[in-house]
């Protein structure tokens, strides 16, 4: 069994979704949990059934992760409240699809801000504490688009590539400290995010998938429980798909 007793970690876009359910597990597992999201309602909510479920003390933080004066306070709020920051998931995510002839620049940009720029400020705030600490996990959620594109993606399909890259820089930066930098890209999960698909659509994604159906969020929260576990510390600079056979 998994036992995460005594670490502390801190989930983006936590409020809802794959996030939600990547604290669920880690707190199930001992961990203390930072829920952190732009929505403080959303946040507060799954800080609380969380905090009543596994009777952990959990944080509730509002950031906007785009943002680097709210990150930076994020990270304030996370080691007052636990001292230090041992699992770091970037998870925050939005999309904002469209043909690249139609995409707006405010909506390549928006998406680059919140997927990709957001990663590299996490990552940058945690690296001090990690350091110090001589151990860490960072998990980035990226995507099977990441490494297979689709169309209408550009802007997010960009940002989980570059999601990618960056795991596997910060893998090589920080192995001397271990500090393993892994990636997960989800296939297509059920969450609000791909609610927005019609029934049609996603009958065509699961004709498309060998396992012949969407994931769920615990698919993701297990894999993410793995990587902030002893059991990946040889494990580093990868990405883990978790995508009923999508992409191999
Ligand atoms: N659902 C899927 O099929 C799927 C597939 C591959 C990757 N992903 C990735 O998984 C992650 C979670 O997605 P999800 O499906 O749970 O989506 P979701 O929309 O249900 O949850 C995203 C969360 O991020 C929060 N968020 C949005 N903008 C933010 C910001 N600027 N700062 C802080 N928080 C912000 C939202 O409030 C929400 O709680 C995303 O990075 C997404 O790209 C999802």
């Amino acid at each position: 069994m998994i036992d995460l007793t005594s670490k502390a970690a801190l989930i983006t876009g936590s409020g809802r979704g794959i996030g939600r359910e990547i604290a669920r597990k880690l707190a199930q597992a001992g961990a203390d949990v930072v829920i952190s999201d732009i929505d403080l309602g959303t946040a507060k909510a799954a800080a609380d059934e969380i905090a009543s479920e596994f009777g952990h003390k959990t944080v509730a933080l509002a950031a906007d992760v785009s943002n680097a004066v709210d990150v930076a306070k994020m990270f304030e709020g996370a080691l007052d409240a636990f001292s230090k920051v041992d699992i770091l998931v970037n998870n925050a995510g939005i999309t904002r699809d469209g043909l690249i002839m139609r995409m707006k620049e405010e909506d390549w940009e928006l998406v680059l801000n919140i997927n990709l720029k957001s990663a590299f400020l996490c990552c940058r705030e945690a690296a001090r504490p990690m350091m110090k600490a001589r151990c860490g996990k960072i998990i980035n959620i990226a995507s099977v688009v990441g490494l297979m594109g689709n169309a209408g993606q550009a802007n997010y399909s960009a940002s989980k590539a570059g999601m990618i890259g960056l795991t596997k820089t910060l893998a090589r930066e920080f192995a001397s400290r271990s500090i393993n930098v892994n990636a997960i890209a989800p296939g297509f999960i059920r969450t609000a995010m791909t609610d927005k698909l019609t029934d049609a659509e996603k009958e065509k994604l699961s004709s498309q998938i060998p396992m012949a159906k969407l994931g769920e969020p615990g698919d993701v929260a297990a894999a993410a429980l793995f990587l902030a576990s002893g059991l990946s510390d040889y494990i580093t600079g990868q990405v883990i798909t978790v995508d009923g056979g999508l992409v191999m």
